[in-house]
């Protein structure tokens, strides 16, 4: 099958695309190199370097595509209560581009990386049938792409998945972010010698995932109708305190520092993880990598990588209650 990838560059895309390769579908990437990197793209795929905010690549990349897997987004959620104008516009109109596209182009099926940001606070474990209620600028976007699938399969009968994965790390993540990212920043950070920052009490739980996990279920949901108009989350039931993922980064490094903390960060939802039971049973999801194998595995590909400079990326557009880190650049 021909398969089109966005964000084919970035750290889940190009994970994505390895594993299609693999399978021996005939790949399309396309990604704009905001996030992602040369050397994330698999040699055998086609590559279009190209903004999907431009109609002209949307329909070059959508030609001819039976399935498209949409991951391309600026995927900055803290940062989007600061600089939601701009977040949402690359995002939101990207997606809006892509459907027009897949539409016109007659795409038999879309799968959507959302985000259990679309959950916002809910009580955990976070279930696919609860109804969409975003803390954040970039939930929101994602719950709008949610949204505009839903109506595109109504008017025109586009198949579509909705993958809501959760907190995602292993090699390839980008590690000069400064504000996405825990498991990258923490492992840039001590390799510098410096020691992990925590934005509050540390006692936020997450249930991290590692992609090579991950990315097996994702490629599968566009395989197969039985996903079909569902919402699925994908990720680990390993659930973990930002304060110990410090500590398990701390120690697979070997290194005495202790994590510093700075005040919480606006909207930051507490606990965030969700449930299994539906990626187990329709994408045959399991966690082949508890976390102390995924970080150990992280920590040896970023010693090879080495550490990266912290890149700024997009301005704070609103400096109001922003974290101090962030607008003085100590990161
Ligand atoms: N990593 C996680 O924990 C996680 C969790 C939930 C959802 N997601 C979603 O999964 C997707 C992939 O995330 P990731 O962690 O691999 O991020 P990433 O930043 O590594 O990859 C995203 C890629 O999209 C590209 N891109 C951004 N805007 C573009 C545009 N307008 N046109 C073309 N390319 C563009 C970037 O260059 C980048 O390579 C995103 O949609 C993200 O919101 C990620």
């Amino acid at each position: 099958m021909q398969m089109l990838v966005t964000g084919a560059a970035g750290f889940m895309g190009s994970w994505l695309v390895d594993t299609l390769v693999a399978q021996g579908h005939d790949v399309i990437g396309v990604d704009n190199l905001s996030g992602g990197y040369v050397r994330n793209i698999n040699p055998k795929s086609r590559f279009i370097l190209g903004d999907l905010r431009d109609p002209k690549v949307c329909e070059l990349a959508t030609k001819g595509a039976d399935v498209v897997y949409h991951l391309a987004a600026y995927a900055a959620e803290g940062q989007s209560v600061f600089s939601f104008d701009m977040i949402n516009d690359i995002n939101i109109s990207s997606t809006n581009r892509l459907l027009t596209a897949a539409v016109n182009n007659n795409v038999k099926k879309v799968v959507f990386t959302s985000s259990m940001a679309v959950y916002g606070d809910a009580p955990t474990p976070m279930h696919e049938d609860l109804p969409r209620a975003p803390v954040d600028p970039y939930g929101w976007g994602k719950a709008y792409g949610e949204g505009l699938l839903e109506s595109c399969n109504k008017a025109f009968g586009l198949d579509y998945t909705i993958i809501r994965p959760h907190n995602v790390y292993g090699p390839r993540q980008n590690m000069a972010d400064f504000s996405r990212n825990v498991v990258a920043i923490f492992i840039n950070r001590v390799m510098k010698g410096m020691p992990p920052l925590i934005y509050g009490d540390g006692e936020q739980t997450r249930a991290f995932s590692y992609i090579a996990d991950v990315a097996p279920a994702i490629a599968h949901a566009g395989l197969v109708d039985k996903t079909n108009s569902h919402i699925i989350n994908v990720g680990s039931e390993e659930v973990t305190s930002v304060k110990s993922l410090a500590h398990l980064v701390l120690k697979t490094f070997g290194s005495a520092i202790e994590p510093t903390h700075h005040p919480e960060r606006p909207n930051e939802v507490k606990h965030a993880h969700c449930t299994t039971a539906k990626s187990e049973k329709l994408l045959g999801y399991k966690t082949n990598h508890p976390l102390i194998i995924g970080v150990a595995n992280m920590v040896e590909w970023a010693k090879r990588l080495g550490p990266k400079s912290v890149k700024y990326g997009l301005p704070i557009q609103i400096t109001k209650n922003a974290p101090p880190a962030w607008l003085n650049r100590v990161l």
